[in-house]
């Protein structure tokens, strides 16, 4: 088959794939342990709504059809929501296919993109697997994105631009106006895609939305998902708000039927639970403090979060911390994936299991103090 790998593109060949954790039946194995706390993938830890889980279980019984190609019930719903046209609207399987979808679609032929570093991970994978190369741009002593750097950094073959706003891992935010200042010195030749990801969770008044702001930039492309604050995670299902244009290219190269029967009326039942959103929202904005208190009580330094999630430095070797952690039950992200050594992410959990990581997260700083 040496000829046929041949063809392969060397960036492919040369790129790692991305690195899972454990689930929680192999730690709890491999360790044997009973109980595991998850707080590696700032899944939404009260989960869906119960209603979304009676819609996917009466959804079962009708598995053996195929969806709707066109996921015409989620987009007339965001369609009323965002009084916008559906044919700007597109619904992906996950964030992730429609990242991937948008790098097949941009860079067939080859470009750069510009991303913030760090960014989420998955922005230089999709842009690798095209065969296409990142540039990537430092965020400032605040971990915030560099807009002015970003934008100095655009060159002929720049095709898009990733704002990941709020940033996964560093959990800050860009203001309002920092971004609607870059939307207007960036070319339209240049796709500014904004990833929303963690909106929901943001507290701070001064965030940016961008659905208004549609009709003036047709180059403005925002991302976002039902696997964080709608707990769907498991179900796959993203959408995107843009240019119909590149919404019909993106329709073109699809799946036919790319999102699954159960994810479109999950996400359904999902956005029209708005009481279980809130719940949500409101034990995330108490926990980040809780945990701000006790980090501060513990003179660990961390970086204040608009998401499910946040960084702190343990002043440890991240990898060690990980895995000393797993082996105590809990699981996060190391931060040198990051190239951040020695913190780690972690999400923000329901008390019971921010308590569990912390007292955890005591034990082990107090061994290695011994
Ligand atoms: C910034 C960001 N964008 C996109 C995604 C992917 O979301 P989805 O589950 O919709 O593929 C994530 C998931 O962690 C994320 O952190």
């Amino acid at each position: 088959m040496e000829k046929l790998f041949a063809g392969i593109l060397e960036s492919v060949k040369n790129m790692k794939r991305y690195k899972a954790g454990k689930s929680i039946n192999e730690v709890k194995r491999e360790y044997g342990l009973d109980k595991i706390v998850k707080l590696a993938s700032n899944e939404n830890p009260l989960g869906p709504a119960p209603e979304v889980i009676e819609t996917i279980k009466s959804e079962a019984a009708n598995v053996y059809l195929y969806p709707d190609s066109d996921s015409r019930d989620l987009k007339e719903l965001l369609s009323q929501h965002y009084n916008l046209p559906a044919e700007r609207i597109f619904i992906g399987n996950g964030s992730d296919e429609i990242l991937d979808l948008l790098m097949t679609l941009l860079l067939e032929n080859g470009g750069q993109v510009i991303q913030g570093d760090p960014a989420f991970i998955k922005y230089e994978l999709a842009v690798k697997s095209r065969g296409g190369e990142s540039i990537k741009v430092p965020l400032d002593d605040n971990h915030r994105h560099q807009l002015d750097k970003m934008a100095a950094a655009v060159t002929e073959d720049v095709k898009v631009i990733f704002i990941c706003n709020p940033n996964n891992p560093t959990g800050t935010m860009l203001s309002r106006e920092g971004i609607e200042d870059f939307l207007e010195d960036i070319s339209d030749d240049i796709l500014v895609v904004v990833d929303q990801a963690y909106i929901e969770y943001i507290t701070s008044d001064d965030y940016f939305d961008g659905v208004e702001l549609l009709a003036h930039y047709p180059n403005l492309f925002l991302m976002r998902t039902f696997s964080k604050a709608y707990g769907l995670a498991g179900m796959r299902i993203g959408y995107a708000l843009g240019n119909a244009r590149l919404i019909d290219y993106l329709n073109r190269i699809r799946g036919p039927f790319n999102v699954n029967r159960m994810a479109q009326q999950a996400a359904v039942t999902a956005f029209e639970a708005e009481d279980h959103l809130k719940k949500c929202q409101e034990l995330n904005k108490t926990e980040k403090e809780f945990l701000y208190k006790e980090f501060s009580e513990m003179g660990l330094e961390y970086i204040k979060t608009e998401t499910n999630f946040m960084m702190v430095d343990t002043g440890l070797n991240a990898v060690e911390v990980f895995k000393e952690l797993q082996q105590k039950g809990v699981i996060i992200r190391p931060g040198n994936q990051f190239a951040m050594e020695s913190w780690i992410r972690v999400t923000i959990g329901t008390r019971e299991e921010n308590e569990f990581f912390l007292k955890k997260l005591k034990e082990l700083l107090a061994e290695r103090r011994n």
